[in-house]
């Protein structure tokens, strides 16, 4: 099990009955969680409240005052990593907290190349609001090239990377259909020493490509490997929200990465510790290849 356990400004307190209740910097947050089947404990009241609508989506309703924006940070082995918050449609919050637990293994393995005095570029593959683009340019990664198809989660990336001073690192953020953008890499003859990819279940591309990972996955990390340099350092897969077990991402870097660089794929779920009793809180996949 990878567990995202240093957090110092992000806790989940409980989970239990559908819920999970956090805390995020000074605010407490309960948003809906299937995982949770358990009964839940006695809960103070939150500050805000996401609910489900019957038609899809669903709603926040703030109990206590919560500001349009705030930020957390991560004491991380590469420093102190800030992260903007909002309350955000689809119960997100711009954050999946139980990443540290991935930030935490790229920054170690740059930090050693870079002592070791390599050059290190990484290709992180829908990337979001950047928190693993601002982990590995903290840990020192010559360029990061972050994708992902939404502008705006590119706007909030930029952000991320200026809370956590980072503004000035080689980081190139791209608006693009990941895989339309891995085939033109090819064409360019690009390199990456390291890849990293965290792709939904279903989604769409900037021109409305459509991305089922179940029959899009494989390929894709296929695609990836004419991009991978001649000492690779890591490849990294994270699923959420998705039914595809742990084993099936190390099958996939099995079958991809060791006949190519040998080395080990490994894969666990990636889970969150509960502070208000002993449960640990499932958040997804992850499977991780090193050499
Ligand atoms: C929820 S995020 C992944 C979380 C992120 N890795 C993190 O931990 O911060 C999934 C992202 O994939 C992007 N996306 C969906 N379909 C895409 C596609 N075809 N190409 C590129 N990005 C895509 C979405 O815009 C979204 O930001």
């Amino acid at each position: 099990m990878y567990l995202a356990d240093q957090w110092q400004d992000y806790q989940l307190i409980d989970a239990g009955e559908g819920e999970k209740l956090e805390r995020w910097g000074g605010y407490v947050i309960q948003r809906p969680d299937p995982q949770a089947i358990w009964p839940r404990g006695s809960w103070p009241a939150p500050d805000a409240c996401y609910h489900r609508s019957n038609s899809g989506g669903g709603s926040w309703q703030i109990k206590h005052p919560v500001p349009h924006a705030w930020s957390v940070g991560y004491d991380s082995p590469a420093g102190r990593l800030t992260f903007s918050l909002e309350l955000m449609g689809f119960k997100h919050t711009g954050l999946f907290p139980e990443q540290a637990a991935n930030w935490d293994f790229c920054i170690k393995l740059i930090q050693n190349a870079v002592r070791s005095g390599r050059f290190v570029r990484v290709l992180n593959l829908f990337a979001y609001t950047g928190a693993a683009s601002v982990a590995c340019a903290a840990a020192g990664a010559e360029e990061v090239v972050h994708l992902d198809a939404s502008k705006n989660m590119n706007a909030r990336a930029r952000e991320n990377l200026q809370l956590s001073g980072h503004a000035t690192k080689n980081v190139r953020l791209i608006s693009d259909d990941a895989l339309k953008f891995v085939a033109r890499e090819q064409r360019r003859g690009r390199k990456y020493d390291a890849i990293i990819m965290d792709p939904p279940a279903y989604g769409r591309g900037p021109s409305g490509e459509l991305w089922k990972i179940e029959s899009d996955l494989y390929s894709l990390v296929a695609q990836c490997m004419r991009l991978l340099s001649s000492q690779p350092l890591f490849f990294l897969i994270n699923a959420y929200a998705t039914a595809l077990a742990p084993t099936v991402l190390g099958n996939v870097l099995d079958l991809l990465l060791c006949p190519a660089y040998g080395g080990t794929a490994s894969a666990e779920e990636l889970c969150l510790p509960a502070s208000a009793r002993r449960i640990l809180l499932p958040c997804g996949a992850t499977g991780r290849w090193v050499p």
